[in-house]
């Protein structure tokens, strides 16, 4: 006779997870206040009270209960340990890996969130290579930039990932510039989601918060003064320094006190190894999709005078690189056109290196126009781009999904 193991006789019953706290699980931003990280983490349990707190540490930060999206600043440099308990109860342990030193690397990519194997292949290298942060170059999540998206098409995909490293973030149109609050009341979750430094200008351009008057209202409270505030800041890294500039059709990038903030962030920086800016729409490229948004081209003369080493952008979904280039005697031509005169230095460094890194999920654009500051596409497959810092040197690779080298270079 068979013998039956007891095993074989057992029910199946599916396995048994614990109740989530989270509806969004923990993860690590720049935090609006300067200095530390934020531990950010978004939940539905009006009752609980939660605490965050560094471990083996006298430091601890309770999260504000009236924000169901809790942001818990750590004043503590990484890498640290950190706990989050809940009426008491330590509910969540994690480690931030993320180190500021003159050696470092960090990963860009821009427009993932659409659910697709290259999203979620990017999101495995993205975590195979290691990075102290990954810098997402706008367009999170498609098509409105909504919490529900959010909470389906990006945190789940980078969840062990984000579990341990900071993520920094620029707005792209999908997130603060197509919503509509009658359409889709959970819009604008840009503003909700990320906490990031509060050192930019207030500018009299800013999304339209269209749609449902008492929705937008809502909205406006529960964000306070990081509606339209976030959409512009910088911050130091190591030996580095970050600015982001908000290059959506509602901003007017020849604003004085936009540029006169661009300007005194650029020149404070001087100092640094190394100048980088994160703006969504590329200033220069050679897609045929997009071509005609020259928006960003008008900080392009702030950009070289303040010797910015590398732009980085999204928008098209693709990867492109330029020779390092300059932009003289820009005038604006119809609509989104900026005319002017191009001198890209192919064998050498005078100029800015315009890097496109689009291709970070969303579906591939891959027609291209032969521009001659052009240096390298890549549109055909999903793509990231990871940089080591060394002191003055700079490594960059761009990755496809499937792990092949696609460009690589040195400054
Ligand atoms: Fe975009």
């Amino acid at each position: 006779m068979l013998r039956r193991s007891f095993l074989t006789v057992l029910p199946i019953l599916p396995a048994a997870a614990a109740p989530s706290r989270f509806l969004v699980e923990p993860y690590i931003n720049l935090g609006e206040a300067p200095g530390g990280l934020s531990v950010v983490f978004h939940t539905d349990l009006t009752a609980s009270a939660f605490t965050v707190r560094g471990v083996r540490t006298e430091v601890m930060t309770i999260a504000n209960p009236p924000h169901l999206v809790h942001e818990a600043k750590l004043p503590l440099e990484p890498p640290f340990e950190f706990e989050i308990q809940e009426n008491g109860q330590t509910v969540y342990r994690a480690r931030v890996k993320t180190r500021r030193a003159p050696r470092h690397r960090f990963v860009v990519l821009g427009d993932p969130g659409q659910s697709t194997n290259g999203q979620r292949a990017l999101a495995e290298l993205a975590k195979s290579l290691d990075p102290d942060f990954v810098f997402f170059g706008g367009d999170m999540v498609y098509e409105y930039g909504r919490v529900s998206d959010y909470r389906r098409k990006f945190f789940p995909v980078y969840r062990e990932l984000f579990r341990e490293r900071l993520i920094v973030g620029a707005p792209g149109n999908h997130d603060t510039d197509e919503s509509d609050f009658s359409a889709h009341p959970d819009a604008y979750a840009f503003f909700p989601y990320w906490r990031q430094p509060g050192n930019g200008p207030l500018l009299d351009t800013h999304p339209s918060l269209k749609g449902n008057p008492s929705v937008r209202d809502a909205f406006l409270q529960s964000v306070g003064g990081r509606f339209p505030r976030a959409l512009n800041f910088s911050f130091d890294f190591g030996n580095t320094h970050w600015t982001i500039v908000d290059s959506n059709k509602y901003a007017n990038l020849r604003d004085p006190k936009l540029q006169d903030w661009l300007a005194k962030d650029l020149a404070a920086a001087r100092q640094m190894d190394w100048r980088f800016v994160g703006i969504h729409h590329p200033p220069f490229h050679s897609a045929r999709k997009h071509a005609d948004e020259q928006q960003s081209r008008w900080l392009a003369g702030l950009f070289q005078e303040h010797n910015v080493d590398v732009v980085f952008s999204g928008h098209t979904h693709n990867y492109q690189r330029s020779h390092p280039l300059r932009f003289l005697n820009p005038r604006q031509d119809k609509g989104q056109l900026v005319k002017g005169n191009i001198l890209p230095d192919p064998q050498g460094r005078n100029g800015v290196v315009y890097i496109v890194s689009g291709a970070g999920g969303a579906g591939l654009h891959s027609n291209f126009f032969p521009a001659p500051f052009t240096a390298r596409t890549e549109g055909r497959v999903h793509s990231l781009s990871v940089v080591d810092i060394d002191g003055r040197t700079l490594k960059f690779r761009q990755i496809g999904a499937g792990g092949r080298e696609i460009d690589a270079f040195t400054l």
